[in-house]
């Protein structure tokens, strides 16, 4: 049985004095709430307090990034293996941003999702298709070839210890939610399609979806099948709505 998981990603946002308040009300918000995982994915000066204010309560913290090397000269990168320095259990790997903005290609992604995973963290893989691929009807081809370049590198088992959230590229940070009908399609299709050769990985990989999810959305997204939680960008940076998440998720 897949526990549902719920995950912020502060993006680029933050300052020390705001995220003490913050992780304190997260930490606050989401108490007591059962049968749903919660973490947040902060920036990387920021994983130290991450890690100070958040040990020893059920919320679990990460990286919004890892690099593909494990150490040398690489000036600016930051390795699987410092993040596990400071505690972290989760890092996105293949953020839409990061592909667009950032020029990862899935070679990249999939060369970081096999860093985080052999140093112990756990990928947070993004997949989506942009406006133009689904006005085109590419979603499935799109997030097939996200999928298959990490199945390439790291085996098919290792989506069984993994994440993969499904983002669709235009709906992220826009207010614009795909129907339920089309985000259970996409969900359907990916564990289905594992699920043809490797029905236990299929089974145990979860599946998030992200994209403009709020606390009043959110009941609805986590009950379609398929959805094992939620990837939360703009409204985890409020506790209030974080929370209302997690709660939607804990109940669902
Ligand atoms: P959003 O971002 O919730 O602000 O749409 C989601 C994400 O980028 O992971």
């Amino acid at each position: 049985m897949r526990e549902k998981l719920v995950a912020g990603n502060w993006k680029m946002n933050g300052g020390l004095a705001e995220n003490a308040q913050l992780l304190e009300a997260v930490i606050a918000g989401v108490a007591g709430l059962q049968g749903v995982q919660r973490a947040v994915c902060v920036p990387f000066p920021y994983l130290h307090q991450a890690q100070r204010s958040l040990q020893g309560t059920p919320v679990a913290w990460g990286a919004e990034n890892v690099s593909q090397y494990e150490k040398g000269a690489y000036t600016g990168e930051v390795s699987a293996a410092m993040l596990l320095d400071f505690g972290c259990r989760y890092a996105i790997v293949g953020h839409s941003e990061r592909r667009a903005l950032f020029g990862e290609g899935d070679g990249a992604v999939a060369d970081k999702f096999s860093a985080a995973q052999a140093a112990g963290l756990v990928p947070v893989l993004c997949v989506g298709e942009t406006l133009e691929e689904r006005e085109a009807s590419v979603t499935e081809a799109v997030v097939s070839r996200q999928l298959d370049a990490v199945i390439a590198r790291c085996g098919v088992e290792s989506l069984a210890k993994a994440v993969v959230a499904y983002e669709p590229v235009w709906a992220i940070g826009t207010g614009k939610v795909p129907t339920l009908e089309d985000i259970a399609e996409v969900h359907d299709f990916m564990r289905a399609e594992l699920a043809k050769s490797h029905p236990d990985t299929a089974e145990d990989m979860r599946l998030l979806y992200g994209g403009s999810v709020k606390p009043s959305n959110a009941a609805e997204i986590f009950a379609v099948s398929n959805v094992d939680g939620g990837l939360v960008g703009g409204a985890s940076l409020k506790a209030a709505d974080f929370g209302g998440i997690v709660k939607a998720a804990s109940e669902g």
